[in-house]
């Protein structure tokens, strides 16, 4: 496992990460939760992220009693701000949600700090010095180390940090974006001038589409998978999709790998990736994924481009 910089912040992360998202609370309960945290932190994983929303808040009590069983210091874990419920102040950044939002999640976590804190989407509502300054209170009174933004513009995330230096507060260090192969746009496009400028890091989100990467819908949609459960989930160009993994499938046995190892390979690559939040309901799912680690030096650049040859199509 390789410890990645989050950008220009000095805390280190775990290449490939866990993330909660439909899982913990969902899917699975409090013994899944802990088995699949100790087989990652086992296999080296430090990086467990995790949000308000998820789960109505169990995702974070069940994250919080499964804790318990490691030393804090050798965690990183997360939390994500804005859907915190259905009252008119437990949403979005104001001063009070972010500040409110992220004293409960500590609650069900039971710790004392996260290390990375996200504003979970941008918030038209609230000023931005607003939220910048309800960040820079979390950081400087120990809630959390760094604090970040998720699925924010470019203009955004850039309104973010001269607000900051204006104001004299900490920067954001993190974005929390999608990117897989099929969601490229952020990463290899809008961001560029940010990881340029501010050294900004990143903690990607979705490297199998929900599980479309892992070849598992290539011959319809089985009854026990996220898509069949949320339908929400299915794209509108499913079937467009279906056509590419497949393509992709041949290219992951020509490396003796799986395709899901595949596309997570391809998410490592990426310089501007510090870590990839991977997604699971069954040990063997993540066991397959921490795999991805062995396939990346396989990679060489005839392959990627034939690869992108794929996805572009
Ligand atoms: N910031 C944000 O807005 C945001 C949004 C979404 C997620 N996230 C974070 O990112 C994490 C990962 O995102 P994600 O869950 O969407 O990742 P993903 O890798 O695209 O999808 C994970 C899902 O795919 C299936 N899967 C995983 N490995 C598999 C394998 N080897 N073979 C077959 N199926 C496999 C599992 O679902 P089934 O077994 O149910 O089919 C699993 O839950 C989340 O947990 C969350 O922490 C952040």
């Amino acid at each position: 496992m390789q410890y990645n910089k989050l950008g220009r912040a000095g805390i280190r992360l775990s290449e490939i990460s866990l993330g909660s998202w439909i899982t913990f609370g969902n899917q699975i309960g409090l013994h899944e939760v802990k088995t699949l945290m100790h087989a990652a932190v086992d296999r080296g994983v430090n990086f467990f992220d995790n949000a308000e929303g998820y789960a109505h808040g169990e995702a974070e009590t069940l994250m919080g009693k499964a804790i318990k069983e490691f030393r804090r210091e050798d965690l990183v874990i997360s939390t994500k701000i804005f859907w915190g419920g259905n009252g008119p102040n437990d949403t979005g950044l104001s001063r009070k949600h972010l500040i409110e939002g992220t004293k409960n999640s500590l609650k069900r976590l039971k710790l004392d700090y996260v290390d990375l804190l996200f504003c979970h989407r941008p918030d038209s509502h609230t000023p931005i010095d607003e939220t910048v300054l309800a960040m820079d209170y979390l950081v400087r009174g120990g809630y959390a180390f760094y604090w970040g933004t998720s699925e924010w513009s470019k203009v955004e995330i850039e309104s973010a940090y001269h607000v900051a230096d204006e104001l004299g507060c900490i920067r954001p260090s993190m974005e929390q974006p999608k990117y897989n192969l099929f969601s490229r746009e952020h990463l290899e496009h809008d961001y560029l001038s940010l990881f340029e400028k501010y050294e900004m890091g990143t903690t990607i989100w979705g490297p199998l589409a929900s599980g479309i990467l892992s070849g598992k819908y290539n011959r319809g949609i089985p009854n026990d998978s996220r898509l069949a459960k949320e339908g929400w989930l299915v794209p509108d160009n499913f079937m467009q999709l279906i056509q590419k993994t497949k393509q992709l499938d041949v290219v992951a046995k020509d490396l003796n790998c799986t395709l899901s190892q595949l596309a997570i390979a391809w998410c490592l690559k990426n310089p501007h990736v510090s870590s990839v939040i991977t997604g699971a309901t069954k040990l063997e799912q993540l066991t397959e994924n921490l795999g991805a680690i062995d396939i990346k030096s396989k990679l060489t650049s005839d392959i990627l481009e034939h690869i992108n040859k794929i996805t572009r199509s």
